[in-house]
């Protein structure tokens, strides 16, 4: 065991644990943020993505030794009271089916904005391509991330279908 000091969502921790465990385990299980999830545990799947340093990174993978910076999770991605332009758009574009790739594509989402405000579908394609998601949502996360991004995508007109139905 021994004694590590990290910085979360904008607060220290002192955590006293093995250097070997992973980033994910210490913010679920020591320090109570449990929106970052658990997939594959071998960096395959993006379920447990959080920032470092405003950096996404497999935290299923990441040993709390070698954390280097200040780390973002869903949980601190709002601005205070303010949603991030990402989680608002997610919630407008009703992206979420189980939930359970979200927290990890939302992080993966925020990071690729940092660098690339206007990501185009071929941006977003290679920045997600290690997000999976078992519900199939990537067509409304794309939708969403554009969104965010202030380019607002109609991929599912419902007036029109019903205007149609009529
Ligand atoms: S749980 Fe970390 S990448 Fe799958
Ligand atoms: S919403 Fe269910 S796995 Fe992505």
């Amino acid at each position: 065991m021994a004694r590590f000091t990290l910085t979360v969502n904008g607060d220290r921790h002192e955590v006293d644990v093995s250097p070997e465990m992973p980033l994910l385990w210490v913010l679920r299980d020591k320090l109570g943020l449990t929106g970052s999830k658990f997939g594959c545990g071998i960096a395959q799947c993006g379920a447990c993505t959080v920032h470092v340093d405003g950096e996404a990174v497999r935290s299923c993978v990441l040993p709390v030794s070698a954390v280097s910076g200040a780390v973002t999770t869903i949980e601190g991605l709002a601005d205070g009271g303010d949603l991030h332009p990402l989680q608002t758009a997610w919630i407008d574009y009703d992206v979420a089916q189980c939930g359970y790739c979200q927290a990890g594509q939302i992080m993966t989402a925020a990071a690729l904005l940092e660098t690339n405000p206007k990501p185009t579908d071929a941006d977003i394609d290679a920045a997600l391509a290690g997000n999976y998601c078992r519900c199939g949502t990537y067509v409304r996360i794309r939708a969403a991330i554009h969104a965010a991004a202030g380019e607002g995508v109609a991929f599912y007109d419902a007036s029109a279908k019903t205007g149609a139905q009529a």
